[in-house]
């Protein structure tokens, strides 16, 4: 008897065994276990490979003992799941959510008994995992200091990394850094990581709600730390139970294309909350914007204010002749004059300046069947918009404008935002003001404070210098697009231009989050005086390979009066897909991805090169049964010297096919429609 209690007290003192759980197709497979602390750590496998070493997990309270050891795992609970949901709009119709789960339950030991669930979702491309704090008594409000969540990548050596910094003051617009893992920096995600072992990994979150987004600190040997963005004032996160953190998500493939074509962070999204959505329109849409960028025409009233009447309706009619359902009015509101992004109290969002008749302009656009897509510049000061939003939102209502671009130009840590104890004083502004950043808790709740409003009116949102993408368009479809990286604005100011090299990077970083409105199109390839670092046909290739449900073109009219063959490409190219796939590539060599129309049979493929020539040979095996007209655009013999030289012609395939395409030097790229011209 003695004995026997000798040995159980022995096996109470020991470790608890890993507790684990695989992915349907056996590959990948998770673990949760806890160290002789009693401090839980994750790890994972691939193939029985090493693919994450034992990393830790815990929470750092600012009023409270530290949740990070003493803990026991008291309870266990698996469940798994294969269904299949439809998306209203998207990159494809239909995702097959397939995933095993594991949830443990912690609990400490001893002292204040807190505990937390963390659930363990493992799918075949990837695995998320979140913790759930349910109401108790010792852990009712929680004010999170840090999380300790770490990322420890095995096979670092060797490695490379492509990732852009965090916390620095131009928020997501940075060119990518290609290098070791071990050289990364301070980072922001998605981080996209090629192992020494030759695994691709994507590092980020989804479902990012009413919490501060994850960054990532290297600790070297492939150890990365999540550090929370800071709030302004006090702890990165204040919550009550019960909630749910965002997931900690890590997308894994055996090649980049399959980074690309993975669900995961919207399968780890919570459902469409909107109900019928069918008042959202994916759309193309042209604008006032490219000429004030190239400083030919200004946000502000004066000589050469953009936003005129008579400009508008000019661009109505270029819409309409291109069956372009939308036009960006940028500069429209009273608030551009002066130094408009100083600190954003100027804006009004409901009063147009004296020239834009904002009646006759929206009258004119719906007998053109072209809409205004509204513009909501608040220059990060959240204060001002959100006292205004419900106005706004009527007013765009009101005038039948359903898509607004909102943006918050601020650097990185200045938006502004109500105080714990806001108020507002004689003069009409608040009294108490914190400086938060664009990634921040804060700006986490304002932004679904947004798309909540809007969609109480049937508006629909594509937000710039927004917070980072994590899927939350799945819940809230009213939320089209956003920027959350460098967009084309940089190719018209130039030092530097984006490079050769962005977009091909950008499908296997920052696109791995979700859409971007990069607004490409520019067939002049002219910025303010200095060329944009792309041939004619990638300029086309873009619609393709950058997925959004809203793209513009977003050059001049009299440019495209130039380019008829590339304008007639944009006019015809869809923003609303069945499927997606994307079949090659490598960040900032090359990417091509095939996507089939969603209202047709039609597919469509782009190619977008890099720095140095590739030439690519495509299976069509996506293309369905039958003979397949192939309409071609591409870099011609000479795009490497001369971008405009540009190729459009027509070749017969079927699925057995495979096509040849020669993507230039210097950004190179192709696009191609199919047809279908016979069998079934
Ligand atoms: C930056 C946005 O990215 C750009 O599209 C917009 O024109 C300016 N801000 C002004 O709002
Ligand atoms: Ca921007």
């Amino acid at each position: 008897m003695r004995m026997l209690m000798v040995l159980l007290a022995l096996l109470a003192s020991l470790p608890a065994l890993a507790v684990t759980v695989a992915s349907p197709d056996g590959r990948l497979v998770a673990s949760v276990d806890l160290d002789g602390d009693g401090r839980p750590m994750w790890s994972a496998t691939r193939d029985g490979k090493p693919l994450v070493l034992p990393s830790r997990l815990g929470f750092i309270l600012g009023d409270a003992p530290k949740l990070d050891r003493g803990l026991a795992i008291v309870a266990e609970r698996r469940a798994s799941n294969d269904s299949r949901w439809e998306q209203p709009w998207g990159e494809r119709r239909f995702v097959r959510d397939h995933y095993n789960e594991l949830t443990v339950t912690l609990a400490e030991k001893a002292g204040l008994q807190r505990r937390y669930d963390l659930v363990m979702r493992v799918h075949d491309d990837g695995l998320g995992f979140r913790s759930g704090f349910p109401d108790q008594p010792n852990l009712k409000t929680l004010r999170i200091v840090a999380e300790l969540t770490e990322f420890h990548v095995a096979d670092a050596a060797g490695g490379k990394a492509w990732w852009i910094p965090a916390l620095e003051w131009n928020r997501e617009e940075y060119l990518y850094h290609a290098t070791g893992i071990t050289e990364v920096g301070l980072a922001q995600t998605p981080l996209t990581l090629r192992t020494g072992a030759g695994t691709w990994l994507s590092i980020h979150e989804a479902a990012l709600v009413d919490y501060a987004g994850m960054n990532l600190q290297p600790a070297g040997d492939g150890l990365f730390r999540a550090q929370l963005t800071p709030a302004g004032l006090g702890p990165a996160v204040t919550r009550n139970s019960p909630f749910f953190t965002p997931w900690r998500t890590l997308m894994v493939a055996d090649s980049a294309p399959g980074l690309a074509n993975s669900s995961l962070i919207l399968n780890l999204n919570e459902p469409n909350r909107l109900g019928d959505v069918s008042w959202v329109h994916p759309c193309k849409y042209t604008g006032i914007w490219w000429g004030m960028h190239l400083d030919q025409q200004s946000w502000s009233s004066g000589p050469k204010h953009g936003a005129t009447t008579a400009n508008a309706l000019k661009m109505i009619d270029f819409a309409a002749a291109n069956t372009f359902c939308g036009v960006l009015i940028e500069g429209w509101n009273i608030g551009w004059d002066g130094n408009w992004f100083g600190d954003g109290w100027d804006f009004s969002f409901t009063k147009p300046y004296p020239d834009f008749d904002m009646a006759r302009i929206t009258a004119y656009g719906r007998k053109r069947g072209v809409g205004l897509i509204g513009h909501h510049e608040t220059a990060g000061n959240l204060l001002n918009y959100e006292a205004q939003m419900a106005a706004a939102f009527d007013y765009d209502r009101a005038n039948g404008i359903n898509t607004v671009k909102t943006g918050y130009v601020a650097d990185a840590g200045q938006l502004q935002v109500a105080a714990a104890t806001p108020g507002f004083g004689t003069d009409g502004k608040p009294h108490d003001i914190s400086f938060e950043w664009h990634e921040g808790q804060a700006s986490a709740r304002h932004h679904v404070k947004v798309l909540e409003e809007a969609a109480r009116r049937q508006v629909s949102i594509v937000s710039h210098e927004p917070i980072k993408d994590t899927g939350l368009r799945r819940t809230y479809p009213n939320w089209l697009s956003r920027e959350g990286a460098r967009g084309m604005e940089f190719n018209a100011w130039g030092n530097p231009n984006n490079g050769p090299e962005h977009e091909a990077t950008l499908a296997f970083t920052r696109l791995l989050a979700g859409p971007m409105d990069y607004t490409p199109g520019i067939v002049s390839l002219m910025g303010r005086g200095q060329r944009i670092p792309s041939t004619l046909a990638k300029q086309l290739a873009l619609y393709i390979t950058i997925y959004s449900p809203v793209q513009m073109a977003a050059d001049l009219p009299e440019n495209y009066a130039k380019a008829p063959a590339a304008l007639r490409f944009i006019r015809s190219v869809p923003v609303d897909w069945q499927e997606s796939i994307t079949l090659a590539g490598q960040p900032g060599s090359h990417v091509v991805t095939a996507r089939q129309d969603r209202a047709g049979n039609d597919w469509w493929l782009g190619a977008a090169g890099g720095k140095t020539a590739v030439d690519v040979s495509v299976p069509l095996a996506f293309l369905g049964p039958g003979r397949w007209r192939a309409e071609i655009w591409r870099d011609g013999a000479a795009a490497d010297t001369n971008p405009f030289d540009m190729v459009v012609e027509q070749r017969d395939v079927t699925a057995a096919s495979s096509l040849a395409l020669r993507l230039a030097s210097g950004g190179g790229g192709a696009a191609v429609h199919f047809k279908r011209v016979g069998g079934q």
